[in-house]
Order: structure tokens, then C-alpha cells, then sequence
């Protein structure tokens, strides 16, 4: 049984020119990159490099028009190298350049083609979420199917990733609620996954103490103080990724993807609204397993009382982060719940069974129920 990979090689430096000296960025450098971070830390440089802005084909999570628009454009360039720099989003979207012979991206998550890398990549995150720099997934909505698709494979993996706190300074608030939301459930979906052990463990228990920390924290001193702990959470973060690089994500991400795909609320968000739903039905399900250690971790971390209602106040706790919205806010009718809960069992079932312990049909429906 396969316990554990690290790949791939973890960099860190103070400052963006300092990694471009590092690993001589130049002309045959592919780099995706949005404006908004070139013009506030890539302009000055004046690299030689081939630069693509995935937001001129679509804003927000990529979809799998815009990473084809992308690799149509990429493909009129010769290069020996992918740099993404950016959120998951950028980074999921550069994964498909590592790939030679790919004009349509849904040949690539149906599996259709053969997959042979022929770049090397590497990842710059700038935000503290996905782990997307670690990891071997990609994610997008498929636009004529109505729902997100996910696909994992060794030749995603970045060879490098490269932590550079500069990029996250001045990250807006609201990115950085999502992003972080996003990473402690990596962590934790991780932590009780059925392939977590000792090695995920260690990489999922940091990743969840380093964010609650912070977020206690920030619950102290008032949200401004969340960028002058920002380099824990693109740590944390970093470790999530790695966690859930091995084990997988599991029916959060499943519950969330549907909502996502259809009335495009962030993937952080989704993934906030199912977390302690999901979890607290865990507890119900079966309370003495691996859930139980994760609701011990996260007393202690919070230092509680061992008999407080440890739901109602994370949910507090993500409150004060960032507040919880109903999903008939984000223009979901009470008459999708059926055909949500539908697409998870019969589209996300990847995720759906990488879990602590089986969510039925009927808790699918109740947690959409009560969260509407
Ligand atoms: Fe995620």
C-alpha cells in the first residue's frame, strides 16, 4: 500500500526577483500569470519570457473553454518550461501546457488521449488555498455538462513549488477568507480520509493548528491583522496540499461542486458552506473513529471546554472570518435540491466514497435542506 509522496521540490524566497535569478526566467519560459500580479510584481523585471493572462478568456474558476483558449494561444510559442503564477485557478489551468498534443481539455478529464509531459512546471501560489502547487489535480467546469470536473495524474505535479509571502501581501480580505476556508478543508478532509496515515497525518494536523490559530487570532485582534500572519496560512496551506495530495478530498468537495459549477459562488465558499455540515453528520454516523481524534484536535487547538458544542462554535469562529450565507442567496432554488443531490451521487462519486463514513442520499438532501 502506498503510504506517501513528496514531490515537488519546495522553494521560498523574499522576494519575486529573487527566484527569477534563481531559476534563470527567460525566453523559453511560458509564464500564466494574470495582470493584476504582473503589473504589481512581474512588470518591472522586464523578463523575456512568453506571459498568458487566462483572465482575458473568462473570469473567476477556469472552465474548460478558457483552458483551451489558453492552450490554443501557447501553442503558436516554443517553450521548454510552464511558470504559474497565481490561485488554483491559474495553476490548474497551466497543468494542461506540461502536455504535449492537447488542444481540448475534456479529452483530457474523460481520459480520452495519452498524457506525456514534455515541460517542466512550476508553481508560484498567490493565494493561501488550493495546495493546487503540491498537488497532481485540476479542476474545472465543463460548461456543457453543468458541473465541475476534477482529474488527478502523475504528470500534473509540479516539479517545483515556490512559497514567495511578497505575492500574498495586500491579498484582499475576501480572497484570503476563501482561500484559507478552502485549505482547512483540504486538511481536514484529508485527516479522516480512508488513505490517511501517519505520514498525511502529520502534513493535516499542522495544516488545520497553523489556520485555527489564525484564525483565533484574527477573531482576537480584528480581521487587519490577517496579513500580518499571512505566511502561516500559505504554510498551512502548503501542507493541506500536500495531505490531500495523498489521500484525496471527499464529499465536502462533492456537495460543493454542483453549486459552484452552476451559479459560480467560489470554490472556497462552497466548500465552507458543506464543511461542518458534512462533519457534524460524521460525528452522528460513526462518532468513535477518526473523527473523534479530529474533534479532539480541534478542541485542544481552540483550547474549549471538552463537552462544548464544538460545531456551533467553529461555526461561530468561521463566522467572524467570513459570514455564512444561505444557498437560496446565491440564486439556488428549493426545487434543485433533488437534482444537486442527484449530480453528487451520479458525477462525484470519486469524491463522494473517499469518505470518513458513507453519506447517504437522504443526509445529502438534509444538509441542502438546512444549509437553503
Ligand atoms: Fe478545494
Amino acid at each position: 500500500m502506498k503510504l506517501f509522496r513528496l514531490q515537488p521540490e519546495i522553494h521560498k524566497f523574499d522576494k519575486f526577483s529573487e527566484f527569477t535569478e534563481e531559476f534563470s526566467i527567460g525566453e523559453k519560459d511560458i509564464i500564466v500569470v494574470n495582470n493584476s500580479i504582473f503589473d504589481k510584481f512581474i512588470k518591472e523585471l522586464n523578463l523575456k519570457s512568453i506571459f498568458i493572462s487566462p483572465k482575458k478568456y473568462g473570469d473567476g474558476e477556469p472552465s474548460d473553454e478558457i483552458i483551451d483558449k489558453v492552450l490554443a494561444e501557447a501553442a503558436q510559442y516554443k517553450f521548454d518550461r510552464v511558470v504559474a503564477i497565481g490561485g488554483g485557478a491559474v495553476m490548474d489551468i497551466a497543468k494542461f501546457l506540461v502536455l504535449e498534443n492537447v488542444n481540448n481539455s475534456i479529452d483530457v478529464f474523460e481520459r480520452k488521449i495519452e498524457f506525456n509531459k514534455t515541460k517542466e512546471f512550476i508553481a508560484i501560489p498567490t493565494t493561501c488555498g488550493t495546495g493546487s502547487e503540491v498537488t497532481s489535480y485540476s479542476v474545472a467546469e465543463i460548461k456543457s455538462k453543468g458541473t465541475k470536473m476534477g482529474i488527478g495524474i502523475d504528470e500534473f505535479l509540479p516539479d517545483y513549488a515556490v512559497l514567495i509571502p511578497e505575492l500574498l501581501k495586500n491579498i484582499p480580505y475576501k480572497f484570503f477568507a476563501f482561500s484559507t476556508l478552502d485549505a482547512l478543508v483540504h486538511a481536514a478532509e484529508s485527516f479522516v480520509a480512508p488513505g490517511s496515515n501517519p505520514y498525511t497525518d502529520i502534513f493535516a494536523e499542522k495544516a488545520i493548528e497553523l489556520i485555527l490559530k489564525g484564525y483565533k487570532q484574527i477573531s482576537e485582534k480584528g480581521k487587519d491583522y490577517y496579513s500580518e500572519i499571512i505566511e502561516d496560512f500559505l504554510i498551512g496551506s502548503n501542507y493541506a496540499g500536500i495531505a490531500f495530495g495523498n489521500t484525496g478530498v471527499g464529499p465536502v468537495h462533492a456537495l460543493s461542486y454542483p453549486l459552484g459549477g452552476k451559479y459560480h459562488v467560489a470554490h472556497g465558499e462552497c466548500n465552507y458552506e458543506f464543511f461542518t455540515p458534512v462533519f457534524k453528520a460524521y460525528t452522528e454516523i460513526a462518532p468513535e473513529g477518526k473523527i473523534k481524534k479530529f474533534n479532539d484536535l480541534v478542541i485542544s487547538i481552540l483550547e474549549l471546554d471538552k463537552d462544548s458544542d464544538l460545531y456551533a462554535e467553529l461555526d461561530k469562529l468561521f463566522n467572524f472570518i467570513w459570514e455564512k450565507k444561505k444557498l437560496s442567496s446565491f440564486g439556488m432554488n428549493e426545487s434543485e435540491i433533488l437534482g444537486f443531490t442527484e449530480s453528487v451521487i451520479e458525477k462525484q462519486q470519486r469524491l463522494l466514497s473517499n469518505n470518513y463514513a458513507p453519506i447517504e442520499k437522504e443526509s445529502i438532501i438534509n444538509i441542502y435542506r438546512e444549509l437553503f
